[in-house]
């Protein structure tokens, strides 16, 4: 695999991986790293360039995050995007003010000069501004290469130095010629060839595990979801029979998914490794009865699943790698820290404490989602699996409200199935982010034939989003809602209504609880 690098330096922005998923896509391999790393760590490196993300704070407060100015002489090309681009004018010696009105959206750009980033871009174009400081004067040594009618430096250049910055957004879809700004960087400045493709990354993967595995053992936790079902062959192919994958169907998943990931993994399927699905339906539901709180009942099932996994762990005794689907989002540290806590996210895979191992191996802990999946079709994993919708680590748990149930259970799972192949028919299933049927703790009175019913409501969600930080109630159209009301409430016992769920996030969340 080629190793061309380039770095985005973390100040806070809220678009940092979007900023490594673009250099990825331009096929440059990409890593984030906090603006606290130090200089002589990013240039050993040895990045063929460096991005200084946005942020939050203003350069001339001294408690905002500052850099090095040595960085902007050691020659490595540097992009500076919106904070980023105010650092390199305020530490190179331009001025920074307050922008008589902040620019937010959408923005006409006037370009002053084509010949470098702006040479795939009109002479008129609209990206995409988020900022109220703005820089009033480039630092000496620069030159203005594009504007707009509140911002007289949109964008400027040393190219001696290699030296440049924006303070628009070119990683934002809204940006209309946002990628060719960032390729000219990545090519033109940076001289990157672009050749880190998902066939090497899996072929190398493979090559290092083997490597680092030895004859050693290992141990995996399959959840039958894109991450760890991805992380799950790639070690197979690496390392067959040495691996052990231990599936525990906990009785909070989706109808008939256990027997699909037995199916694949299991010993009829085409996989070489050992696999053990262990049925806790009952242990879970008896440790559930009785548990309202939705906290609470994240707690109990993510710490019965490590107890199972331990337990089965402890069966096969000491291994030497315990395998983690941790992918490239949850190891990036930000620049600024975390945000609150909204739910305590359980994933299925969680850090067992008393598993017997030496070393954990996390095979795709540089890749993104998407490159997850690419991943995965590389491997020739079905196309059900890898373009799963995300699913929760409590799973069904957090989609019935208060107790949870097997009867609770069995309404929800058949509830969800029907709306799931009805979206199918309907076509919709890859253009709706996450849908799912919820069961509401909610009884109403209803009539079936002649008979008066006192049955459970069902409720539908259905998103729209990008990132699951911020999502819309998708439109469905209403005939097929109608369709999967009808068939809900004549083919699963124990429910006489259906609604659908308006609500947005926020203030909603996408699951109940
Ligand atoms: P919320 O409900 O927080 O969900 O708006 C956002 C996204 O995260 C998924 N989700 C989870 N995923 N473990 C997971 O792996 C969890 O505990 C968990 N809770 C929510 C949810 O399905 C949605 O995609």
């Amino acid at each position: 695999m080629s190793r061309e690098l380039i770095i985005v330096l973390d100040f806070g922005g809220q678009y940092n991986q979007l900023i490594a998923r673009r250099v990825r896509e331009a096929g440059v391999y990409c890593e984030v790293h906090p603006y606290t790393m130090p200089l002589k760590e990013l240039k050993e490196k040895n990045p063929k360039g460096i991005i200084l993300t946005g942020g939050p704070n203003s350069v001339y407060d001294m408690k905002s995050p500052h850099y090095d100015v040595e960085l902007f002489k050691s020659g490595i090309p540097i992009l500076g995007i919106c904070y980023g681009a105010q650092l390199i004018a305020w530490s190179m010696g331009g001025t920074v003010e307050t922008a008589p009105v902040s620019e937010y959206g959408k923005t006409a750009i006037t370009v002053d000069n084509k010949d470098c980033l702006f040479k795939d871009v009109e002479d008129e174009t609209v990206m995409w501004m988020s900022h109220t400081d703005y820089i009033a004067k480039a630092p000496e040594g620069f030159t203005v290469t594009a504007h707009t009618p509140v911002c007289p430096v949109a964008a400027m250049e040393n190219r001696d130095a290699g030296v440049f910055a924006v303070q628009f957004h070119p990683e934002v879809t809204h940006s209309v010629r946002g990628t060719e700004v960032l390729r000219s960087f990545i090519y033109d400045v940076c001289g990157c060839a672009g050749d880190w493709k998902m066939e090497s990354f899996v072929e190398s993967t493979i090559e290092e595990i083997r490597a680092k595995v030895g004859n050693g053992k290992a141990l995996c936790a399959l959840s039958g979801g894109v991450d760890s079902s991805v992380a799950a062959v790639l070690m197979s192919k690496a390392i067959g029979k040495q691996l052990t994958c231990v599936f525990v169907d906990h009785g909070l998943l989706r109808k008939d998914e256990g027997d699909e990931v037995e199916a694949v993994f299991g010993p009829d399927g085409e996989y070489e490794l050992n696999f053990i699905r262990v049925n806790a339906q009952q242990r879970f539901y008896d440790k559930l009865a009785g548990v309202t709180e939705p906290e609470a009942k994240r707690k109990i099932i993510g710490e019965e699943f490590i107890r199972v996994f331990e337990e089965e762990a402890k069966k096969i005794g000491a291994v030497d790698f315990l395998v983690q689907g941790t992918i490239y989002p949850d190891i990036i540290e930000s620049g600024l820290g975390d945000s609150a806590v909204i739910k305590s996210h359980h994933n299925v895979g969680g850090l067992p404490d008393y598993v017997d191992f030496k070393e954990i191996i996390e095979p795709l802990r540089l890749l993104f989602k998407d490159e997850v999946r690419r991943a995965g079709l590389e491997l020739g994993i079905p196309e059900y699996l890898v373009f799963r919708q995300p699913f929760p680590g409590p799973g069904l748990g957090v989609r019935i409200i208060g107790e949870v149930t097997a009867e609770k259970c069995r309404i929800v799972q058949e509830a969800d199935a029907i709306y799931r192949e009805e979206i199918a028919k309907a076509g919709l299933d890859k253009s709706i982010n996450q849908y799912f049927a919820a069961l509401t703790n909610m009884r109403s009175v209803g009539v079936m034939g002649d008979f008066r019913t006192y049955d459970y409501a069902v409720a539908l969600r259905a998103v729209t989003t990008e990132d699951f930080m911020t999502a819309e109630a998708t439109e469905i159209p209403w005939q097929v809602l109608q369709t999967v009301m009808n068939r809900i409430v004549n083919e699963v016992d124990g429910v006489n209504r259906v609604l659908y769920d308006l609500t947005s996030k926020p203030p909603g969340t996408v699951e109940f609880e």
